[in-house]
């Protein structure tokens, strides 16, 4: 039998709009679900994919720097060895002996005395510090009953190939940004890009996180935007700094985050991953408090070396301008498509209190990213109105996610509309059959205009 991993309670309202109007379903729910996995529904998914397009315009397209790329989820075992997952890719893992909780030893000892505290302990400190303060399992509250802190290696294990003889055991990747390493030399020699230049990609990846209670803020699959960017030795804190300032623009002007939810916070050097001479996370003030949304990591030339070491191939870029030949650092803006689902729809949503006592939730997602751009209702069900509203919807929906909707009070379908996040409604009325004119809502507001129907197009176009 699976053991349930209870979710955050700060998150309560967040779990409970997300699933109530479609954004996510528990995974696997008609069989007693799977602990961590999540099913986006059809807003969580048209979400998704408007926070995915507008990484890549902002990432790839409007850049000339910058290529996409979709490599493999399943690498050659080696790629691991070489890039120091297999060794070093590890958590520290306690168990409770009496309720069988597993527990990362270094978030259990920050909630007990504090934000940092873990910070560079080693095993034997952590076991020291555990033992001295006799802490209580936080799942069945008895004393004493930890297991000594031990490493655990974050990766997926799976088998590849179809005989047991022959197959082969390998990983499902932990991060997208080895599959680009990989084909740096294919695409310098294919594309002809010259340093300074950057390879993104987004692509699922695997983690077997111990502790994963906090939404999709960290499962076990996920999905990741990644960026390497190749630059010359010597140029990386330059390009580190550019990178940091172009995510949080994106963050705050196009995604459309409050600024006062956004901070940036420097690693101290004894957090620093094991491939990364500097680290800055954006971090995001989620419910449970602030958290990292977007690790952007200075990684110098430390996997391509490693990769040219494993592999035997030259990495390294002939750089014919100058005429030197060097392996390239890399900057890395490294983003959780699924955590930063997670901090739109906590940043967006509000319960607002109405003039009239009643109170209505809000989710006041920027247009670009809401996942309905605007709702057509004709104000009844007869005389011409279906087909009226019908001929707009099919006119509007070439800009984008549309949605028609019929049924009930049309206050009913303002609060519906409101709680997904649609920025206009548009009533089709008995005055709309005499002067060709619409009502058009607008969510935040809530105030109401008279649109031309021969102009709408170009106004939500305008606004989107
Ligand atoms: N290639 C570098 C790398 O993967 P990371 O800080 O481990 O760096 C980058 O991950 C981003 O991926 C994080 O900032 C977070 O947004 C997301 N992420 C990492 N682990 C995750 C998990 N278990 N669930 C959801 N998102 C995760």
């Amino acid at each position: 039998m699976e053991k349930k991993e209870s979710l955050d309670s700060s998150l309560k309202e967040i779990v409970s709009v997300c699933k109530r109007r479609g954004f996510v379903y528990p995974g696997s729910e008609i069989y007693g679900g799977l602990s961590n996995t999540f099913d986006y529904g059809p807003y969580g998914v048209e979400l998704l994919q408007n926070l995915k397009q507008l990484w890549w315009k902002y990432f790839v397209h409007l850049r000339e720097d910058v290529v996409g790329l979709d490599s493999s989820i399943l690498l050659n075992p080696k790629v691991w060895e070489a890039s120091g997952h297999v060794s070093n890719f590890n958590d520290p893992l306690i168990d409770c002996k009496n309720c069988k909780t597993r527990i990362r030893a270094d978030k259990f000892l920050e909630d007990q005395k504090g934000e940092g505290f873990a910070n560079g302990l080693t095993l034997e400190k952590m076991n020291l510090v555990i033992k001295e303060n006799n802490f209580a399992c936080p799942s069945c509250g008895q004393r004493g009953t930890f297991t000594e802190a031990r490493d655990f290696n974050l990766m997926f294990k799976t088998s590849h190939g179809a005989s047991a003889e022959d197959a082969l055991d390998i990983y499902l990747r932990p991060e997208t940004a080895q599959g680009i390493f990989l084909n740096f030399k294919n695409v310098v020699s294919t594309t002809r890009r010259k340093i300074p230049f950057g390879i993104a990609q987004i692509g699922k990846s695997f983690r077997n996180e111990i502790m994963a209670r906090q939404f999709v803020f960290r499962t076990r699959e996920f999905e990741q935007m990644e960026m390497e960017f190749f630059c010359e030795p010597g140029t990386q804190k330059e390009w580190f700094k550019h990178w940091v300032d172009y995510c949080m623009n994106w963050l705050t002007t196009q995604v459309g985050i409050k600024k006062e939810n956004l901070r940036v916070r420097e690693h101290e050097k004894e957090e620093l991953s094991f491939y990364s001479e500097g680290t800055s996370d954006i971090e995001f003030k989620y419910n449970f408090g602030w958290g990292e949304l977007w690790g952007i990591a200075s990684r110098t030339d430390y996997d391509l070396n490693q990769h040219q070491k494993f592999s035997g191939e030259d990495l390294k870029y002939q750089d014919q301008v100058n005429n030197k030949k060097y392996v390239p650092f890399v900057v890395e803006p490294a983003l959780g498509v699924n955590r930063l689902f997670l901090a739109v729809v906590a940043d967006a949503y509000e319960e607002e209190k109405l003039p009239d006592g009643e109170t209505r939730t809000v989710l006041r997602f920027s247009p670009k990213i809401a996942p309905v751009k605007a709702a057509v209702f004709p104000l009844m069900k007869k005389d011409g109105l279906p087909e009226k509203s019908r001929e707009i919807f099919a006119d509007l929906a070439k800009l984008g996610n549309i949605e028609y909707d019929d049924g009930g009070a049309i206050g009913k379908r303002y609060r519906r509309q409101d709680e997904i996040g649609t920025p206009y409604c548009i009533t089709v009325d008995y005055d709309t059959l005499k002067d060709n004119t619409v009502t058009v809502r607008e969510r935040d507001s809530m105030s109401q205009e008279r649109i031309p129907v021969s102009g709408l197009r170009t106004w939500l176009f305008e606004r989107l």
